[in-house]
């Protein structure tokens, strides 16, 4: 099957979808092979925050255009959310169900997520789930964006790239990371670590892990900083980013450097609106489908 696979391909390149013999399907049965794209992101139920993940689709369909894309969202409570909007998202569970049903041959489940923590774990088992019941051919979990030591170089570079223009090199850029209680936390650590090598004013804190704000405002104030540029380094810009970034509640990063006398400028911008960023995910989605091959 491994073999019909870089002939689907081919044979996709030339336009058209053969029809192969399905082994294991017996009763001399032909199964075609049919590819798809699950795209798994927590979810958001911000409107604007829905830019993100459109620029998501737009660039997973124009590097593999002839793959199905479907989404699904981990998040329980944004999916009721949603259903009470009358949006129906699926869970992985569930996506992957209709998939195995409409048959569906090889699935590559690209994590949107930022580091590979719980739910990107979560994810993992219930692909394997699917891999032990037997719903597809192959299956396989694309890797969050942080991931390899090449996936943190690609993120520093993308970080460098989308600086606010008009901020000089004496302000400071700190970037809000989701963070987690998971070991997978140390990423974002070692992401300030590597940033810093190439902009010593480059800053990375999270809202639920390490290095939390008041370690940024104490190296903030060791390197003499007097303006901030806040932006979330979430794939969104949703909820954390308008109330615990740059919220007017006393205890939003805004407020609190504000209050510490920073000129704070927060950012509205999630990762996934870049291209740079994008382009992580995007090629991670390629690893896994070359690995069908
Ligand atoms: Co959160």
């Amino acid at each position: 099957m491994k073999r019909l696979f870089g002939l689907f391909v081919l044979f996709l390149a030339m336009g058209f979808v053969p029809a192969v013999a399905d082994a294991a399907a017996g009763h001399g049965g032909t199964k075609a092979v049919k590819a798809g794209i699950l795209l798994v992101a927590f979810g958001t139920s911000e409107e604007s925050a829905q830019v993100s993940f459109d620029h998501i689709e737009t660039k997973v369909r124009q590097a593999y255009p002839d793959i199905e894309v479907r989404w699904a969202y981990t998040s329980h409570i944004i999916r009721r959310k949603l259903a009470g909007q009358g949006k129906q998202l699926d869970s992985p569970e569930i996506a992957l169900a209709k998939m195995a049903d409409e048959g569906f041959t090889h699935v590559v489940v690209q994590s949107l997520h930022t580091i590979a923590g719980a739910e990107y774990h979560d994810l993992r088992r219930v692909a394997d789930s699917f891999a032990l019941m037997g719903g597809f051919e192959r299956i396989a979990v694309g890797d969050p964006m942080m991931t390899t030591q090449e996936d943190m170089k690609r993120t520093v570079e993308a970080m460098l790239a989308v600086l606010p223009g008009e901020r000089k090199k004496d302000e400071a850029v700190v970037f809000m990371g989701h963070g987690t209680h998971h070991p997978a936390n140390a990423f974002y650590a070692a992401l300030n670590f590597q940033v810093q090598r190439r902009d010593p004013h480059l800053f990375i804190g999270t809202v639920e892990g390490y290095p939390e704000l008041d370690t940024i405002i104490a190296l903030l104030q060791e390197n003499s900083i007097k303006k901030v540029y806040l932006m979330p380094l979430m794939s969104v810009a949703g909820d954390h980013a308008k109330n615990d970034m740059a919220g007017d509640e006393a205890d939003s990063w805004k407020s609190v450097l504000t209050a510490e006398g920073f000129e704070v400028v927060p950012i509205l911008k999630g990762t996934a609106e870049f291209d740079e960023f994008v382009a992580i995910w995007v090629d991670h989605i390629g690893d896994s489908l070359s690995g069908f091959r």
